[in-house]
């Protein structure tokens, strides 16, 4: 049975994509930092849900531990929004660090933790949900500064691991979600999570090696850097 690991599974994406590879017949490890949340309502023997916070390295390896055999499949979903700064004289420096540490570090800590167990014969593909927010070509109304920051850096993780990674048959995607119905997105969101999950699995589904590192959405259009 395949494997897929995702981190923020407790609610919004990270839920929805829970329970859409639980329906494909996955085996879920998914990652909540507190509280269960909607993971606590569904009844299926595939779901292993365990405490996980992308920031804390004790946190990370007791979660990779509790993993058996190898992952095939890594969502790094896991992320916060930007304070509410009207201007940048009102950034506030440990709450940008914040933010960085998980949008853009936390990823990283997952996929160097699963690495070994990514290391193998098939096709492993590592999801990284950024956002449109990190395109610098996009950045044209300013603001949301550590946000945009965190997802540009997690971008140039990602695309600077790519290479390395090829000689281990490990792929990266980097998805924007869309502007998605959540408590990070917002009733005015025009994306529902059942439509960016579903056009989401549509591209993993076709995605190969060849097209690690790209930046796409979730209906299929490539967004510039
Ligand atoms: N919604 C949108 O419009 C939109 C657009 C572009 C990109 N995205 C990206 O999509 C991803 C999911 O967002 P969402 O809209 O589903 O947001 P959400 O409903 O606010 O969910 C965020 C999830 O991240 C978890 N999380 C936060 N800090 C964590 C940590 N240190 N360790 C582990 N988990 C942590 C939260 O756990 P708790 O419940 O414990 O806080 C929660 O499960 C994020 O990376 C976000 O940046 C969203």
């Amino acid at each position: 049975m395949r494997v897929a690991v995702i981190t923020g599974a407790n609610r919004g994406i990270g839920n929805h994509w829970t329970v859409k590879l639980l329906q494909e017949g996955w085996i879920v490890y998914a990652g909540y930092k507190q509280n269960m949340g909607g993971l606590e309502v569904i009844e299926d023997e595939n779901l292993i849900p365990l405490q996980l916070d992308v920031t804390d390295t004790k946190s990370i390896e007791g979660f990779v531990k509790n993993i058996s055999g190898d992952v095939d499949l890594l969502i790094n979903n896991a992320g916060v929004p930007d304070g509410r700064w009207r201007s940048l004289t009102e950034i506030d420096d440990d709450w940008a660090l914040e933010v960085l540490n998980i949008n853009s570090l936390g990823p990283v800590r997952m996929v160097k933790a699963l690495h070994h167990k990514m290391t193998n014969s098939k096709l492993t593909k590592v999801v990284m949900i950024s956002s449109l927010m990190g395109s610098i070509d996009d950045c044209e109304m300013g603001k949301s500064y550590a946000y945009r920051a965190s997802k540009t850096a997690l971008n140039m993780f990602t695309v600077a691991m790519k290479k390395e990674c090829l000689e281990d048959n490990i792929s990266f995607i980097i998805f924007h979600p869309g502007w998605v119905k959540t408590r990070m997105g917002g009733d005015r969101a025009p994306v529902e999570i059942e439509d960016s999950v579903d056009g989401m699995m549509k591209v993993l589904e076709n995605h190969t090696i060849h097209d690690s590192g790209v930046f796409i959405q979730y209906d299929g259009q490539e967004i510039n850097w």
